[in-house]
């Protein structure tokens, strides 16, 4: 089956590029356009209702440019949006589920660690995803701040160091072995989490499977596409720099009211 039109990517704003770079690696011959809805980031603090209404409005931009499948690449809309969505639109909709399961199936000490934001932990989708592990003790921590950090350009400041020491310390002292970052933002954290965390402690994110997940969507239901290598899209509605920046430059970024 081919389909040669393109996947579309959207998250609040910077932070699901993890989620593409994970899927424009495993699918290179695929078009894909990304969509930073950074005017109205972060979603982590608002409403469901408000995090539908912006989904829905990042879809209609989608669909209106031909996606042939949608990435929700962003935790909070995926935990409070993406019922809605897969109901409204005939379309198919991937999303990040919190990692817990494999982190959760894992771990010896049976006690994990997650740091996402509030809508994501406040979601029905995690409760009921971390109510399946009843013999794991599962730490939750809301990431105040960070987001906004990220998108700020301010990954390294001081500010965030202490962010992230305040919030993985009591982890850390609850003897986890598996830190899940629920967030699609947080990988870019990384290297600063990684100097915090004892080498012990395994981290988890998301962006591989979902690429896996895009890719037997696309065999099963959608097509691939067979017109060989081309140039994502990208598109922000604030602040076009912070994202051509995360993307080593190596793009162009359109501003564009949506
Ligand atoms: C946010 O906009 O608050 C973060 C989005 C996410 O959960 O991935």
């Amino acid at each position: 089956m081919t389909n040669n039109n393109p996947i579309g990517v959207f998250d609040s704003g910077i932070g699901g590029t993890s989620i593409w770079s994970a899927i424009h690696e495993l699918l290179p011959n695929e078009k894909t356009i990304y969509l930073a809805d950074n005017k109205n980031a972060p979603y982590g603090q608002r409403t469901k209702e408000e995090i539908v209404a912006l989904s829905k409005k990042n879809v209609d931009f989608l669909i209106e440019n031909n996606c042939k499948l949608i990435v929700v690449a962003c935790n909070t809309a995926t935990t409070n949006a993406i019922r809605e969505l897969r109901a409204d639109y005939d379309i198919p909709f991937i999303g990040i589920e919190p990692a817990i399961k494999p982190a959760a199936n894992n771990s010896k000490t049976q006690v994990i660690g997650i740091l996402a934001t509030q809508g994501t932990l406040n979601s029905e989708l995690f409760n009921k995803t971390a109510e399946m592990f009843q013999n794991t003790t599962i730490i939750e921590q809301v990431g105040h701040g960070l987001v906004q950090l990220i998108e700020d350009g301010n990954l390294n400041s001081p500010e965030m160091t202490d962010l992230l020491e305040t919030y993985l310390r009591p982890m850390i002292d609850a003897n986890i072995d598996y830190l899940v970052l629920g967030c699609s933002h947080y990988p870019y954290l990384i290297p600063q989490i990684k100097k915090i965390l004892p080498e012990h402690i395994q981290i988890i994110d998301s962006g591989e499977a979902v690429a896996r997940q895009t890719q037997n969507v696309l065999r099963e239901k959608v097509g691939f596409s067979d017109e060989g290598e081309s140039e994502p899209v990208f598109y922000a509605n604030a602040n076009p720099s912070v994202l051509k920046s995360i993307l080593d430059n190596k793009y162009e970024v359109i501003q564009k009211d949506f």
